[in-house]
């Protein structure tokens, strides 16, 4: 069975109207149901791209969302296809409560009132926040602010959900519901793309990983990349630990090929072992 193509990115570019070159002939695949971590350092052009990636930013070049070529006749239909999930909710917050905050969307859709009640059900849900729909969004902490502005874009039904530093910000435990978000939402089939820092965080739900630096400086399987040290310091990033973990423990002698992606799991395999 071939994997069919949900992002399709060929020779994009995007300059600012300052004239800031932010993104530099940009090719990248991403495969239907797969998470692709797209990581760089401050100013790599993650932003611009994801924001590249709806049409809020037009750069040069071609972008296809399941084969669609996005033009400004599809736009409605292709913003129906990948939400995006700002780093700061604020950006994605903006009606009195959270029920009205996340059925915005899917009353755009000009989907019928049952439907879009059982729309904002599923999404709230989705981020284990169903108590919330009567609260008023701007008393939310930031961490309850961040799940409630997932539930926006999921309550569209996406195929594709980018997500830009999803975990900044956030404490241990708002971290793990995020992961526990974002692998539910590959279970139902979905498309991520998390634009992030904080590798560490993610790693365990990534397929592969796309290194930014206004290009693409490297892409591959999450373990060929983060394997790469070199690639990691010529881009000023930290290395993961957990690949940190793998050369500390090859060095020891040990068979990482079957080692799992985060420290939690890799603990728990070495305790069965013992
Ligand atoms: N509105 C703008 N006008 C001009 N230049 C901009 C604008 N927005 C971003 N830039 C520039 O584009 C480049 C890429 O910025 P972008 O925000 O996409 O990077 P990023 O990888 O998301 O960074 P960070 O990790 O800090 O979020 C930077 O040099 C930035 O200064
Ligand atoms: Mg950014």
């Amino acid at each position: 069975m071939t994997i069919q193509k949900a992002i399709e990115i060929k020779n994009l570019s995007y300059t600012y109207p300052d004239g800031n070159i932010a993104l530099k002939d940009i090719n990248l695949e991403i495969f239907e149901n797969e998470c692709l971590a797209l990581i760089g350092s401050n100013g790599s052009g993650k932003t611009t791209l994801i924001l590249n990636l709806n049409g809020i930013l037009k750069g040069k070049g071609h972008l296809k969302i399941f084969n669609k070529e996005i033009s400004d006749k599809n736009l409605k239909e292709i913003r129906k296809d990948i939400g995006i999930v700002f780093q700061n909710p604020d950006d994605q917050l903006f009606m009195p409560t959270v029920f009205d905050d996340v059925a915005f969307a899917p009353l755009n859709m000009n989907l019928d009132e049952k439907e879009v009640k059982v729309r904002v059900k599923n999404a709230l849900q989705a981020v284990d926040m169903n108590n919330y729909e009567n609260r008023f969004s701007y008393h939310l902490s930031f961490g309850e602010k961040k799940k409630i502005s997932i539930a926006t874009i999921l309550s569209m039904n996406p195929k594709i959900v980018v997500f830009d530093e999803p975990t900044a910000n956030l404490d241990a435990k708002s971290k793990k519901d995020i992961i526990k978000i974002i692998k539910n939402l590959k279970k139902d089939g979905k498309t991520i793309i998390i634009a992030t820092h904080d590798l560490d965080s993610v790693l365990e739900v990534v397929d592969r990983i796309a290194i930014l630096n206004r290009t693409i400086v490297a892409y591959g399987k999450t373990r060929e990349i983060i394997t790469n040290e070199k690639l990691f310091e010529d881009e000023n990033l930290d290395v993961p630990n957990i690949a940190i973990l793998f050369k500390t423990l090859t060095n020891l002698r040990c068979d990482c090929t079957d080692i799992p992606l985060s420290l939690d799991a890799v603990l728990e395999k070495f305790k069965t072992r013992r």
